[in-house]
């Protein structure tokens, strides 16, 4: 997106304001302005968060800002996830439902506190027969089923911090991320339910293995009882294990505030994605803390994030946070769509959820089938919040009407995989909600705009520019993982100065664009860097473009993102062929199955375009914002600075005739 996009876009009209139903401020676990007074004691006021955890010690120190961007939270202090996830809820809680599993094929497993105990336990006791140990990175390929939350917790109730690849991620992906996390175990499972069909997703692990150059443990689960599919008998069955381990109880390991708690890879500006690592106490409290007073969770409630655990959403917002303030969390295996369009709505009202969290692509698909799929359906929402995108206020006022029966909040929930748990978005009791508009920053959290030029733009101006956070919390990652250079070229060098060792003046470049309005609202753009949002999935174009070099006959090729009405984003392919080379079906099939094979199949592009040339600068930089923007129909916009100012408007005449 360039500058003019962003004066553009931030010359949306502003929406009209809802007031939270009396109902819900009545109930609100965050129901007193007060608490933006606590936490504008800083760093003090994160304690709140912390106190909400069982600690095996005390931290003696809030927040260490001595090495920036090194932030130490809750120094001193140890803890474990695990414990504060599920043990610390046994007395009072042990026979409510903590995991509520619905399978695509039907199946349903409703996990009490007491069995989620049992299971991590035997789990935890399996991993440390096959030598994990602590500080060891276990890769997790695991899809929507309950063994996925039981590893993680299994793992860190040993102190090993977990690696989760998300399910859809190919086999090529997953050895990058076991190789770079150096992973002396993987955790994979024959098969699951996906529209129907029962997916091989051992083919992948098998594939992982032959790709990579280290030589792993590969564990097992099993859908049923018995595998689905051919099982290499170099593979551990979990089964098995666990069938030697039953009923054995592994005391939970006290891990340092700082020690980190897991890596999730994820895409950046450069074609490797990163690993960022989060630790333990700081974000165990950070995630407990906005889990109750933004998602309202409460013991008793039924709570369901429909996202994948696979992503930093699941990980905060569907395991650790939930679980942390011992609630019954739901899963659900499979597609939306399976076998009805209704699917969503019969197991909100099956399991009487109250709280429900997805992101706008899942809306505006819900909008698309249409409300005749949700109506008949007897669930009753108080609280939905949205999460990974802008969400478009004709989208929002249908998610409104349609599935909060206009007598739920809304909650639009800025934040990213660094950051942990949400960073900019309002309290549903104490704030209008506003479509369109993640709202006011988190307690604590001290959001800015800056130029280009790092000046901050003027409070409440409605002004457009790059969003950034002036001090840190505890959510936020550490670090990359085994990168620390990068962490800091990643996210701080643009906007401070790197020979400081004042934290003041250190700032965090989120790389989103973002307006703040008069009356004080937030309105996240979207991307500013070459990262782009495809589905709610994030996707670096250097990654896609990487993909595509693979493809013998390619020669050079740019990835566009393309604004789409249902995902978002969808990533636009920009070829041109080696010489002598035909442009053809099979060339392009290839492509997209390089894509496929590197990343996976969720990140298909919409398209792909041969064409002569790529817009380059003198220097030889591609111009990917002028595809970008022959892609979305604008305007070409300057290019003076072209070596061949033709180059764009040839591809222009070549893409907007078709
Ligand atoms: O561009 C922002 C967008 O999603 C990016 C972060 O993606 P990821 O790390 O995959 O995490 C997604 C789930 C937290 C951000 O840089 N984004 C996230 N939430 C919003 C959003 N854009 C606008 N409004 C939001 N509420």
């Amino acid at each position: 997106m360039s500058d003019e996009d962003i004066t553009i876009e931030s010359r949306l009209a502003e929406q009209d304001y809802f007031e939270p139903p009396e109902e819900f401020v009545e109930q609100a676990n965050a129901a007193d302005p007060a608490i933006y007074d606590r936490f504008d004691e800083f760093p003090g006021g994160f304690e709140e968060y912390a106190e909400m955890l069982d600690w095996d010690s005390e931290w003696d120190t809030v927040l260490d800002d001595s090495n920036p961007p090194f932030y130490e939270w809750f120094v001193g202090g140890e803890l474990n996830a695990s414990h504060n996830c599920v043990d610390r809820h046994l007395d009072e809680r042990g026979d409510e439902t903590a995991l509520l599993w619905e399978g695509e094929d039907g199946e349903t497993r409703d996990i009490t506190y007491d069995d989620l105990h049992e299971k991590v336990n035997e789990t935890a006791a399996a991993l440390r027969s096959v030598g994990v140990e602590e500080d060891d990175v276990v890769t997790i390929h695991l899809p929507m089923v309950p063994a996925l939350p039981i590893t993680m917790l299994a793992c860190a109730r040993i102190g090993a911090p977990h690696s989760v690849v998300f399910a859809g991620f190919s086999a090529n992906a997953l050895a990058e991320r076991v190789g770079s996390a150096e992973s002396d175990h993987v955790v994979t499972i024959d098969g699951y339910y996906r529209r129907g069909e029962f997916l091989d997703h051992i083919e992948k692990a098998d594939e992982a293995m032959a790709e990579t150059d280290r030589d792993p443990e590969v564990l097992a689960w099993t859908r049923h009882d018995e595998p689905e599919v051919d099982v290499s008998d170099d593979y551990t069955m979990v089964a098995d294990l666990l069938d030697d381990h039953r009923g054995e109880t592994v005391e939970p390991v006290s891990r340092d505030a700082e020690d980190p708690l897991f890596l999730m890879y994820t895409s950046g500006t450069t074609g490797q994605p990163k690993g960022c690592q989060h630790r333990t106490g700081g974000y165990l409290a950070y995630v407990t803390g906005t889990s109750k007073y933004v998602e309202d969770i409460k013991p008793e409630d039924t709570y369901w994030c429909p996202a994948d655990i696979g992503w930093i959403t699941g990980h905060s917002y569907i395991v650790y946070g939930p679980l942390s303030l011992g609630t019954t969390t739901v899963m659900y295996e499979g597609a939306p769509d399976h076998p009805t369009k209704s699917r969503i709505w019969e197991i909100a009202e099956a399991y009487d959820v109250d709280i429900f969290h997805t992101s706008p692509t899942a809306v505006r698909q819900f909008m698309k089938w249409g409300e005749e799929h949700v109506e008949g359906h007897d669930f009753d929402f108080r609280h939905m919040t949205t999460v990974g995108e802008p969400i478009q206020p004709e989208a929002w006022l249908w998610y409104y009407k349609h599935i909060g029966d206009e007598s739920a909040v809304i909650v639009d929930t800025w934040w990213q995989t660094e950051t942990g748990g949400h960073l900019i978005t309002n309290l549903p009791a104490l704030h209008d909600m506003k479509p369109g508009s993640a709202g006011h920053p988190a307690p604590g959290i001290q959001p800015a705009i800056y130029d280009d030029n790092g000046e901050s733009i003027p409070a409440e101006s409605g002004e457009a520019g790059n969003l950034v956070i002036e001090r840190p919390w505890p959510g936020m990652l550490q670090t990359v993982y085994g990168n620390d250079e990068r962490f800091i070229s990643e996210y701080w060098e643009r906007f401070s100065d790197t020979d400081s060792d004042d934290s003041s003046d250190w700032v965090y470049e989120a790389g989103d664009g973002a307006v703040q309005a008069e009356d004080g609202y937030y309105r996240v753009l979207g991307r500013l860097d070459d990262v782009m949002n495809v589905a709610g999935h994030r996707l670096g174009t250097m990654e896609l473009e990487s993909a595509v070099a693979e493809v013998d006959d390619v020669a050079e090729a740019a990835v566009a993102a393309r604004e789409d009405a249902e995902k978002g984003e969808v990533p636009d392919v920009y070829v041109t062929v080696r010489e002598g080379v035909e442009e053809n079906e099979e060339v392009r099939d290839r492509i997209v199955g390089a894509i496929e094979q590197e990343i996976g199949k969720f990140a298909r592009p919409n398209e792909v375009i041969f064409v002569d040339d790529l817009p380059k600068t003198r220097s030889g930089k591609i111009m990917r914002r002028l595809l970008e923007n022959i892609s979305n129909g604008d305007e070409l916009g300057n290019t003076t600075t072209l070596r061949d100012p033709s180059v764009p408007e040839e591809i222009r005449d070549q893409v907007q005739t078709d």
